[in-house]
């Protein structure tokens, strides 16, 4: 869960002021602190610190240091509060090699002590620190950097993204992966690795995937790869990456996930725009032909999933939601003829890619619905289908979940179709939907904005819905308490009254969303239990529908089908949870205790 960056340059550069840049691209993955190591004339240089990139690069003068070789991190606190010691890089005894690490080196206490009995003093509290010793030791025993790097990597267990470099060979940098991304950006004349592709971008858009199980180096003049001790050729293995540097920006929008909202009604053309009709056939014969189906994902992406699952029982199909992290309850269960989409827009949330393991290890398919080319799902899965929603920076899931809902319901189609069922309203729905989810936007930002004055002012809201609406009112609760920090909880509507209803009192917030118009009629029953409370009645309702009058605050969205709807009628939702978070002063960018993509379980 954290960010790490390194580089090797030709010649002499303002490296700090780059090493800065890549941080603040990856500032998203954590950010409890940050630092960066540079090898300047001949020594090491480390600077590192509590608190969030622009200010410790403030304070320790990240933009003075030059040189050409250097690493970066920022840090998602997993072993060691977040403090100046445990602050990346970590260095070794004689301060001549420097590490950022990304992930969990599961065997470090071992490790730790082995090393301490040898005489290493260690500084931190973290896992990290192990491998500057690791290597440092070797090289003590004869070794060169290269090979004590290689020994080093050998000796860890866990999850790895590492970046390093050494004093004794100034024009590399060492870089090993085992579950958790890393990506070269190839140059000319200078390469980079880097935990996503956004960083890379402000470099190259030529970018090489790592493998799990590779290390190696990049040096200026090039790249070089590993695997068990045997080179491995990167010919072929080097893709363009479509984004622009642009797309990664945030194009003059006060934060990223407000400039990701409105960003949707794009991401939703090109998500539709790419869809292969061929391929979306085969993924649907795959899970027709399956014994079974599980849908596995986590948070908003589960969500998402949900939507897919509660669709295909208008095709009489049961299919079964799994939360990605609970995967083991199920694994006796899963067998060679079922079929799990997995569902995750960076194809690296480590629940998501032990869940499908856990399935492909019994032998069953996977298809995976992700936003990273090539990512780790990618990757591993039997079958891909991408969103193309572009780079999403902000911590909340926004554009990544519309574009999700899209291609599953293009896939509900595909089913459909092969069902012999007539999807030709399901299909002009997802022509229509950019259009209306730009129409949804421009409907209810400014509502959105005047309810978030009475939001900010509650601690507790509920989100209640019925059907296909689900899991639109588990997404919006998800996004208000994620960013708003006000305690937000999605229910079926009718469960409401076996519980959750002992807290509503007078203007306790209460959101219903009329996405499915199979559940109207019950729903309004649910309204009316609410008004009974004082509640304050809010609804996310189709456009022109009498509701209006039945609701204090209404969010108004174009109906369509009910599948669809779930990626419309989320927008409004979206809307209020920025709103809110940005009344009470937080910083809907980087919520607290989060990261963007959860790559420890
Ligand atoms: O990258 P993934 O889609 O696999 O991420 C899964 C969840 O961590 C993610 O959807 C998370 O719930 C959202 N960022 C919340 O807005």
């Amino acid at each position: 869960m954290c960010g790490i960056f390194g580089i090797a340059l030709s010649s002499d550069a303002a490296l700090g002021a780059i090493l800065r840049r890549a941080l603040e691209r990856l500032e998203y993955r954590g950010y409890d602190s940050a630092g960066i190591a540079v090898v300047s004339s001949g020594s090491l240089v480390v600077r590192k610190d509590v608190g969030k990139v622009a200010d410790v690069a403030r304070r320790h003068g990240f933009d003075s240091v030059r040189g050409r070789t250097g690493v970066a991190h920022t840090r998602w606190a997993t072993h060691g509060k977040p403090s100046q010691a445990n602050a990346h890089p970590h260095t070794d005894c004689a301060g001549r090699i420097a590490v950022v690490h990304n992930g969990i080196i599961e065997n470090y206490e071992e490790l730790k002590a082995e090393l301490a009995a040898k005489g290493h003093v260690f500084t931190s509290e973290t896992d990290t620190e192990v491998f500057a010793h690791l290597m440092e030791e070797y090289e003590r025993e004869g070794l060169s950097p290269w090979d004590a790097f290689r020994k080093a990597v050998s000796r860890i267990r866990g999850a790895y993204a590492l970046a390093v470099v050494d004093l004794g060979e100034p024009d590399k940098v060492f870089f090993a992966r085992n579950l958790s991304p890393l990506i070269v950006g190839v140059g000319d004349g200078y390469n980079v690795v880097a935990s996503d592709i956004p960083t890379i971008l402000d470099h190259t858009k030529n970018a090489l995937p790592l493998r799990d199980g590779e290390y190696g180096y990049i040096s200026p003049a090039g790249v070089y790869i590993e695997r068990d001790g045997v080179a491995v050729s990167i010919s072929g293995r080097v893709q363009q990456v479509p984004w622009s540097a642009e797309q990664a920006l945030r194009g003059g929008y006060p934060h990223f996930m407000l400039k990701e909202i409105h960003e949707q009604p794009e991401a939703l053309s090109s998500t539709i725009a790419g869809l292969e009709p061929r391929r979306l056939a085969e993924a649907a014969e795959m899970l027709l032909n399956a014994r079974r189906i599980y849908v596995l994902g986590a948070g908003t992406s589960y969500y998402a999933g949900l939507v897919f699952q509660l669709g295909l029982t208008s095709y009489k199909l049961l299919a079964y939601p799994i939360i990605a992290s609970e995967y083991a309850t199920y694994e006796g269960v899963f067998d060679s003829d079922d079929v799990a989409i997995a569902v995750s827009q960076s194809g690296e949330t480590i629940d998501t890619i032990k869940a499908a393991r856990a399935v492909k290890e019994r032998g069953a398919k996977v298809i995976a619905i992700t936003n990273v080319v090539a990512s780790t799902l990618a990757r591993e899965s039997d079958y891909v289908l991408y969103t193309r929603a572009g780079p999403e920076i902000g911590v909340a899931a926004t554009k990544t979940f519309t574009t999700q809902v899209a291609l599953l319901t293009a896939l509900h189609i595909a089913v459909g179709r092969a069902l012999g069922i007539d999807v030709s309203a399901e299909e002009s729905s997802l022509k229509r939907l950019p259009d209306v989810v730009r129409r949804a936007i421009e409907l209810n930002e400014g509502s959105a904005k005047a309810l978030a004055e009475d939001v900010a002012s509650s601690k507790n809201a509920y989100y209640l819905s019925r059907g296909l609406g689900m899991p639109v009112a588990l997404e919006g609760a998800l996004k208000l308490k994620e960013i708003a920090y006000i305690h937000a909880e999605a229910y079926p509507a009718g469960e409401s009254k076996h519980g959750p209803i002992a807290l509503v009192e007078e203007k306790f917030p209460v959101v219903f969303v009329f996405s499915d118009p199979s559940a109207k009629e019950k729903l309004l029953n649910n309204v009316a239990e609410m008004r009974a409370r004082d509640a304050l009645l809010i609804g996310v309702v189709p456009k022109g529908d009498d509701l209006t009058k039945k609701l204090k605050y209404v969010f108004e969205v174009p109906n369509m089908d009910p599948m669809t709807n779930a990626a419309s009628f989320v927008v409004p939702l979206q809307l209020l949870a920025y709103y809110t978070a940005v009344r009470l002063g937080r910083d809907p960018d980087k919520p607290r205790n989060l990261a963007k993509t959860v790559t420890v379980e």
